[in-house]
């Protein structure tokens, strides 16, 4: 109900982390405003001055907050690795948008935590998630068993319960994109679906996930400090988290698949079929196309 007083829950890590978040999120919307030059990482991989003021600002903040704490950010921050804590960081979620003054990006902070004696190849758990939209204001935020929760409000996975009613996202990789499938990913889920976003933050696709604008959303080839803050909202907010193929999701997986959990099974079936080679929906070359527009025409001055 709308104006409805609910008690802030009793978060461990949140609160400062929240700060963090939003001190980076308004360095990010200065530099936003002034405008930034753009270097290149990769063919078409891009990194700003943005990004690398910010992950030190969030490493200098986190270890005044959390001397003990690990951080494995994006620009190359590790610290304190063998911590029975670890913040992956992501500073700015989003740089391509960022760089062309596409107002979608934002600043994640996920947690995990590494019981004593953990192999270094094994998961830990998450322990909580920030991630700030500095342009919309909107803080999300979870920890395990408090639910998620968007400005302090709780939130919750939407409620449809297929892929034919249903609005998705993906995002597509900066890195040898000539060895990505997913267009075909994308035109199969696009004829299947009320639409596929691509819109350039996979940690806020998957916080609209958990917040119920969409209803999933995945991609091949992410890093954890693109998905650790994103997997604990989601799963918070009652949805569901996996890698292709259903199984449990690895911070090291890489492929990820996020949902309301209503139309994960659907989703998870498709891409069994569509690996397989099931299934796909024939589309016109553009040499057939331009063909068929030619003919077109002819038959019209006829
Ligand atoms: C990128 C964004 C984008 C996704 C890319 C990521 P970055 O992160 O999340 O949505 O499609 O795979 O690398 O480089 O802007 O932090
Ligand atoms: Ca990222
Ligand atoms: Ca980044």
């Amino acid at each position: 109900m709308s104006g409805e007083r609910v008690p802030a829950p009793a978060y461990t890590w949140v609160p400062a982390a929240a700060e963090i978040a939003r001190e980076a999120g308004a360095r990010l919307r200065e530099f936003f405003a002034q405008g930034v030059a753009t270097e290149y990482k990769g063919d078409v991989d891009v990194v700003t001055i943005a990004d690398t003021t910010v992950e030190k600002l969030i490493r200098g903040r986190l270890r005044e907050a959390f001397p003990e704490h690990g951080v494995y950010g994006e620009e190359g921050t590790r610290d304190r690795m063998e911590g029975a804590y670890r913040w992956y960081v992501d500073p700015l979620d989003g740089t391509t948008n960022f760089a062309h003054g596409f107002p979608q990006f934002c600043v994640s902070l996920g947690l995990e935590h590494r019981p004593v004696g953990i192999r270094p190849e094994d998961d830990g758990t998450l322990a909580a998630a920030v991630i700030y939209d500095p342009m919309r204001d909107e803080l999300f935020t979870a920890e395990p068993g408090l639910g998620a929760w968007l400005n302090g409000k709780p939130i919750r996975v939407s409620k449809v319960p297929e892929l034919a009613e249903s609005l998705i996202s993906t995002g597509f990789p900066s890195r040898k994109r000539h060895l990505s499938p997913n267009v075909h990913f994308y035109h199969e889920f696009t004829l299947r679906s009320h639409g596929v976003r691509r819109a350039g933050s996979a940690a806020l696709d998957l916080a609209w996930t958990a917040c119920g604008r969409l209803e999933a959303f995945w991609e091949f080839n992410l890093n954890p400090w693109d998905t650790a803050a994103g997997i604990l909202l989601v799963t918070e907010a009652g949805g569901r988290v996996s890698d292709f193929a259903g199984g449990a999701y690895k911070l090291e997986s890489r492929e990820i698949l996020a949902s309301n959990g209503l139309i994960h099974d659907e989703l998870v079936g498709l891409f069994q079929d569509l690996f397989a080679g099931r299934d796909l929906t024939p589309i016109p070359t553009p040499q057939e196309f331009a063909a068929r527009r030619a003919a077109r025409a002819a038959s019209e001055l006829a």
